[in-house]
């Protein structure tokens, strides 16, 4: 049976502003089960960053977790101080391959000098040993092993990130959370990476939260998706579930706005208008001011998810109608591709 690994439970995040409390996260549950992959995904700003350092005690000075609260095998993340974290959770546990990937290795240290001052901290592993383990790393994520000797600088930009996956991949973690980490790759080695990612899951049951604006990257490499919109969870559910049956007009339009390999013909959506900069109070639906189907009564709360009516026990969605914004847009794209409408939603992603 799957144990729930990770689990947020109504988890908000907002940072202190010269303009303000900025709300990043917003009123979001979910749950990462052992050996799952589960993707989170939505435009840039949308608080999937804030989300990642939540869990990994990395969020900026001026934020904090205002309510809600993050279990890690039951137990609660905010009760460990930052050096019980160090010591009982980061790399061994929760690794962590942050957005900026390129410029979190140390200038002044080699790869592998940084590799055994982390494996000394975590493992009982000898020096040779923590070498040996992290050229295997290296050649897993497509870089020379006798590489592992190199300063960060004799590196290209690629080739930093591929090291960073190296290094997060080498303790073998229960969980990895990876914010965009191949979005500076070439497809190629994406495909290896992911491929690679397989096989650890295969072997050691790892979970993966990746975190992507580029939702078919989730639906070809993950088991669950979770739909960010500003803030809030739009729709959270199995990748299948979600794919076949999107409910929140967010997630059926950005999941139409990317190429999707199953339909390579097809038109691609465009999402008009941003996403808006949330103050303290957010008592509405994020997405009202981009939604087609909005009423006066998307200003006057925030949605809660509500269970969708199909195969997935864990499909929900945060929109009060649904059922009936996903019949219109179904029939709405029927028609126009039989070629009787003139309506079109057009506008830019990501
Ligand atoms: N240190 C910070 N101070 C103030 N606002 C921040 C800070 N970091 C992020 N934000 C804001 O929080 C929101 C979510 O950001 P982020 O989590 O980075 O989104 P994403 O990773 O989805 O692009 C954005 O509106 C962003 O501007
Ligand atoms: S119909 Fe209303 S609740 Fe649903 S996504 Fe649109 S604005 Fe939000
Ligand atoms: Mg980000």
């Amino acid at each position: 049976m799957t144990e729930p690994l990770l689990e947020a439970e109504d988890l908000t995040v907002q940072y202190e502003t010269d303009g303000g409390m900025v709300t990043a996260v917003s009123d979001a549950s979910f749950v990462i089960n052992e050996g799952e992959f589960f993707g989170l995904a939505g435009e840039s700003g949308c608080g999937k960053s804030t989300t990642a350092k939540s869990i990994i005690g990395g969020l900026d000075p001026n934020g904090q977790i205002s309510s809600g609260t993050i279990r890690y095998r039951g137990k609660e993340i905010q009760d460990y101080t930052e050096k019980q974290f160090n010591e009982e959770l980061r790399w061994k546990e929760i690794a962590w391959i942050p957005q900026s990937a390129m410029n979190s290795l140390d200038p002044l240290q080699t790869v592998s000098e940084q590799a055994v001052e982390i494996g000394t901290v975590h493992t009982e592993m000898s020096e040779t040993e923590l070498r040996e383990q992290l050229k295997e790393m290296f050649s897993i994520v497509g870089l020379q092993e006798s590489r592992i000797n190199d300063y960060p600088h004799q590196f290209s930009g690629g080739m930093q990130q591929r090291a960073v996956i190296a290094l997060a991949l080498f303790l073998e973690p229960s969980l990895i959370i990876a914010d965009e980490p191949t979005t500076a790759l070439d497809v190629i080695m994406q495909d290896q990476i992911f491929k690679h990612l397989d096989e650890i899951k295969e072997k050691l049951n790892t979970s993966l939260l990746l975190i992507t604006h580029d939702i078919s990257v989730i639906f070809e490499s993950c088991e669950t998706v979770a739909i960010m919109h500003a803030s809030q969870l739009a729709e959270y559910g199995s990748v299948d579930a979600v794919y076949a049956n999107p409910r929140h007009p967010y997630a059926f339009m950005f999941k139409e706005a990317f190429p999707d390999v199953r339909e390579p013909d097809r038109d691609l959506e465009v999402i008009e208008g941003y996403p808006p900069q949330l103050g303290d109070e957010i008592g509405f639906c994020s997405f009202v001011d981009r939604c087609p189907w909005a009423t006066e009564e998307c200003r006057e709360a925030a949605p809660e998810l509500e269970p969708v009516d199909d195969d997935d026990p864990r499909h929900v969605a945060g929109c009060f109608r649904k059922d009936e914004a996903y019949e219109m847009y179904q029939s709405n794209r029927l028609s126009s591709q039989s070629g009787d409408s003139t309506t079109a939603i057009t506008s830019e992603d990501d």
